[in-house]
């Protein structure tokens, strides 16, 4: 047998690499890994359309010296195949450069540490012209020419990673700024999502991240202080393996009992109907989120179930980890005890609705009723509310009928798609507020109870009243009016 070397040809490997799919969010977020790897507390990211475009990303973790910085610059920094340290969230030692040259042609990355600066650079306008892997190293003067390098310069110890030529962003359209401020809310949204427990310190070392100065706030799918965990923790173990798989399952209250600020934390952008799902974190970093794998549908009676899946880094070839970090598969064996949890949250998710559904229609006296035949369901008002009866009793032939076609008109003219589309899209839907419901309903129930008393029937007007919409809602306050007008 014979061998021969056959290296890649560095040009070629490093343009195709580019076209892993990372998006700039995801690349930024694996970036931000090795940040949080380093023990980095504060990670700031600067994205800046004037002059020539750049976006950097500076931490304040324990920075690196000339040779481990020269070896974190080669494609294959470490072997994945390798067992790595409980918190390291890298992986194919890849992604420092991958993420990066995803987005831009030039990533320079200077680091502090020991009291020294040292910068590197992989240029792929360089790297095509000389094909080899030709890492450039930069002078001192250089390096103090750098954007900011004078924040670098203030940090102990740090690393900053700058990306210019920035090709995938910078696309030759005259409105670069403008481009950039619609990343970087994008971008934002994503590493809100992404680190939400870094961010909130769920558990986990608190890492502040901010771009452009601005804090990034998280949103917690979760919303544990409000939910409902549904069951004990699930811990499993893969044999052969050091580590855990921790399942938890929540249910989120009812969006009705949400503030704006509750949805805008546990729905984000997307909604409750998108975001259900199961949420898988690999070292409290979000990996996927918002898919149930084929094991059930996205429901709407099922939009409040979260499942919660926590698996170490060293699960990685079991769940086929990508190298992008956006891909987990769970295996066989978890998918099983997956499932059977998975039927007990959704059956807890659609319990809340339908509790709410009896609510609506148990037993009592409705201003509508639901009318169920074999064509299909109806909603009509029900004729027989006592206050459409005491109308009647006061109106002419004439305007009784006025008022039972204008009854029909508004049964008739019920905007059902237009409510369906709203609950849906998980819009509050708006009733009197509170306080006004309550003044009305007693001012009626008042006026109507003293009128009961005059025709001898105050005792059964009340008994009626108690199982009333509206009524039935202030059950102190009505039998208060009922005794005082009894006593009057
Ligand atoms: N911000 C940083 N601070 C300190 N070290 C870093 C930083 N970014 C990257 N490194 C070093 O570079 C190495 C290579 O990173 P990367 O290409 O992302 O691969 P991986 O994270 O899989 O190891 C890391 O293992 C780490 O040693
Ligand atoms: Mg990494």
């Amino acid at each position: 047998m014979k061998y021969q070397d056959l290296p890649p040809s560095a040009s070629i490997l490093m343009e195709s690499t580019r076209a892993i799919g990372y998006t700039i969010e995801s690349a930024l977020a694996d970036v931000i890994d090795n940040s949080i790897t380093a023990k980095a507390k504060n990670i700031e990211i600067i994205c800046n359309g004037f002059g020539e475009p750049y976006i950097c990303v500076i931490d304040d973790g324990t920075g690196m010296d000339r040779e481990t910085l020269t070896e974190a610059m080669r494609y294959g920094s470490t072997n994945p195949l390798k067992d790595r340290k409980k918190e390291d969230m890298g992986r194919y030692g890849l992604g420092m450069k991958t993420a990066s040259l995803s987005q831009c042609r030039c990533l320079t990355v200077i680091s502090k540490c020991n009291e020294e600066l040292n910068a590197c650079r992989w240029d792929l306008d360089y790297i095509n012209k000389v094909d080899n892997w030709s890492l450039i190293f930069l002078e001192e003067k250089e390096i103090l020419t750098l954007p900011e390098i004078k924040e670098l310069e203030l940090l102990k110890n740090g690393t900053l990673l700058i990306w210019t030529k920035l090709d995938k962003i910078d696309t030759g359209e005259k409105n670069i700024e403008k481009i950039m401020i619609e990343k970087s809310s994008v971008v934002r949204e994503h590493l809100a999502l992404v680190f939400h427990r870094y961010l909130s310190g769920d558990g986990v070392r608190k890492t502040k991240m901010s771009i452009n100065k601005k804090e990034i706030e998280f949103y917690d799918p979760f919303y544990k202080s409000k939910s409902t965990k549904l069951m004990d923790d699930e811990r499993l173990t893969l044999p052969g393996k050091k580590g855990e798989i921790i399942i938890q399952a929540y249910i989120l209250p009812h969006i009705s009992k949400m503030s704006k600020k509750d949805q805008k934390i546990c729905g984000g952008k997307d909604g409750f109907r998108k975001m259900q799902g199961v949420y898988i974190y690999r070292n409290q970093r979000l990996l996927v989120w918002g898919t149930w794998f084929n094991m059930a549908s996205k429901d709407d009676f099922t939009r409040l179930a979260r499942v919660q899946v926590d698996i170490p880094n060293t699960f990685d070839e079991q769940w086929s980890l990508d190298i992008k970090k956006s891909a987990a598969q769970p295996p066989e064996a978890v998918k099983v005890i997956l499932k059977q949890i998975l039927d007990k949250v959704l059956e807890g998710s659609k319990r809340v609705y339908k509790v709410r559904e009896k609510k609506e229609m148990e037993d009592g006296i409705h201003v509508w009723s639901r009318m169920v035949s074999e064509e299909g369901v109806r909603y009509i008002i029900n004729n027989e509310y006592p206050m459409l009866t005491y109308i009647n009793g006061k109106m002419d032939k004439h305007t009784k009928k006025t008022l039972k076609l204008f009854t029909e008109m508004i049964q008739d003219n019920l905007p059902l798609y237009s409510l369906f589309g709203d609950i849906k899209n998980d819009k509050k839907i708006l009733t009197n507020e509170d306080a006004i419901r309550k003044t009305r309903t007693c001012e009626l129930a008042r006026d109507l109870l003293k009128q009961a008393k005059e025709f001898g029937t105050l005792e059964k007007a009340y008994q009626k009243f108690k199982t009333m919409d509206d009524f039935k809602d202030y059950p102190n306050e009505l039998k208060k009016i009922y005794e005082e007008i009894k006593s009057e």
